[in-house]
């Protein structure tokens, strides 16, 4: 069996690595004939070495075979350049299946390129659904789902949705969250990382532990939060009153950033980009480079709460039993409010900052009687790899 791997976005690469490492432990127990063989294909929809290669470092995902370096356009470029560049590849490799994870350009573009060529799709992370059609992720979810051969759900509403859109059942499989069988694997050696220190975050208090400074951490790089000038300054506005009870470290999105200084609203931030250290400048929000994937797992772990428009996010947080405020309407990953720790809070600047007051207050009591939702073990990519290979055996 020969399998393609698409990734193009951060969010993809961290969903992308256990399946890589799901494969080679299969084709580490079997025989020559029956090995997998595997190419990751790299659009180039994500291109910064922040953005990009430092998660193929931390994760230790080998080099991607091809890379389509598409680059940053609108969407209906962006998209198109990745189809006219993947079409080749595949006529070139004619793998089984073509293996997309989530939800961003790079994944509707390579699936439609393959369903047309005959090539079976098989999409990682299926059915998720805000309800929201201004999102481009939202359509470029449903879309995928429509036209994948085999759609692998990350928690029970996926379920629901696939079957309501009229899916076949026999296509849908329950696997769990491959995210998080990358964050289980990586909790531990996140331990190591300096950032916190590095951040002055940390320090010595004399015991054999360092002191963590209390900090809430912020990510936000939604078009529909960051594209908008009054949304922005709205959610801006909120976030600048909750620095003044406890500081906000904010990795920043390149998109983010941009909107930032198209907008002039630095006056929001301390440091733009140069980092900080404990006791300078405090009450502001604190900017800091994109995090390479142990870093920001440290960074996440040891928040008081963390603030965000990010969807993995919310799936994260949940499992690791850190307070989530979702700066959205809506998810598509109910899951992590009905069971973990996510809040919806809108982007309403008293809502927002409202709601973060009440769980800086009653932080203590928050985490009771949440859990972590079911499958999201560590082997979901085994799972996928499983089914891929029997759903592989039943058309031979
Ligand atoms: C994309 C995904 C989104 C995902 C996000 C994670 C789509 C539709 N959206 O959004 O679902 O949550 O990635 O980051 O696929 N840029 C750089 N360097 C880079 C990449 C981007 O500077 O390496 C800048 C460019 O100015 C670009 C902008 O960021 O125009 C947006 O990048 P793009 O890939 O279009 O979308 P994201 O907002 O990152």
């Amino acid at each position: 069996m020969k399998i393609i791997h698409v990734v193009g976005a951060r969010p993809n690469f961290m969903k992308v690595a256990p399946l890589v490492d799901a494969v080679k432990a299969h084709n580490a127990t079997c025989a020559e004939a029956c090995r997998i063989k595997q190419l990751i294909v790299h659009t180039g929809q994500h291109y910064d070495d922040k953005m990009s290669k430092l998660f193929f470092d931390d994760l230790e995902i080998p080099k991607p075979d091809i890379n389509l370096e598409v680059g940053s356009a609108s969407h209906a470029v962006q998209t198109a350049e990745i189809m006219k560049r993947f079409e080749p590849v595949l006529l070139t490799e004619r793998p089984d299946y073509v293996l997309v994870v989530g939800d961003v350009n790079s994944t509707i573009a390579c699936s439609l390129v393959a369903v047309k060529l005959g090539v079976r799709v098989a999409h990682v992370e299926a059915g998720l659904r805000s309800f929201d059609r201004t999102m481009p992720e939202e359509i470029n979810r449903i879309l995928t789902d429509a036209i994948s051969d085999i759609l692998f759900v990350t928690e029970e509403s996926g379920i629901n949705n696939l079957r309501s859109e009229g899916i076949p059942t026999e296509k849908i499989h329950f696997v769990g969250n491959v995210m998080i069988d990358t964050l289980l694997k990586h909790r531990i050696k996140a331990d190591q990382s300096s950032v916190l220190e590095n951040l002055g975050l940390a320090f010595d208090n004399g015991m054999e532990s360092k002191q963590v400074k209390p900090y809430a951490l912020l990510t936000l790089h939604r078009p529909s939060n960051v594209d908008n000038k009054r949304i922005l300054q709205g959610i801006l506005a909120a976030l600048s009153e909750i620095s003044k009870r406890i500081p906000i470290i904010f990795p920043i999105h390149p998109r983010t950033l941009k909107k930032i200084r198209e907008f002039g609203f630095d006056s929001y931030f301390s440091k733009l980009l140069t980092g900080w250290s404990a006791g300078s400048d405090l009450n502001k929000i604190y900017v800091v480079e994109p995090q390479g994937y142990l870093d920001f797992l440290k960074l996440l772990y040891s928040a008081k709460l963390v603030l965000t428009d990010s969807g993995g996010i919310q799936e994260e947080s949940t499992v690791l039993g850190v307070v989530c405020l979702t700066i959205r309407d809506n998810t598509e990953r109910p899951v992590t409010v009905s069971e973990g720790t996510n809040i919806i809070v809108g982007t309403d600047r008293d809502v927002i900052i409202d709601k973060t007051f009440i769980c800086l207050d009653k932080q203590l009591n928050i985490n009771i009687n949440k859990k972590v939702p079911r499958l999201w073990d560590g082997n979901a990519a085994l799972r996928i790899i499983d089914i891929l290979l029997k759903s592989h055996c039943r058309l031979k």
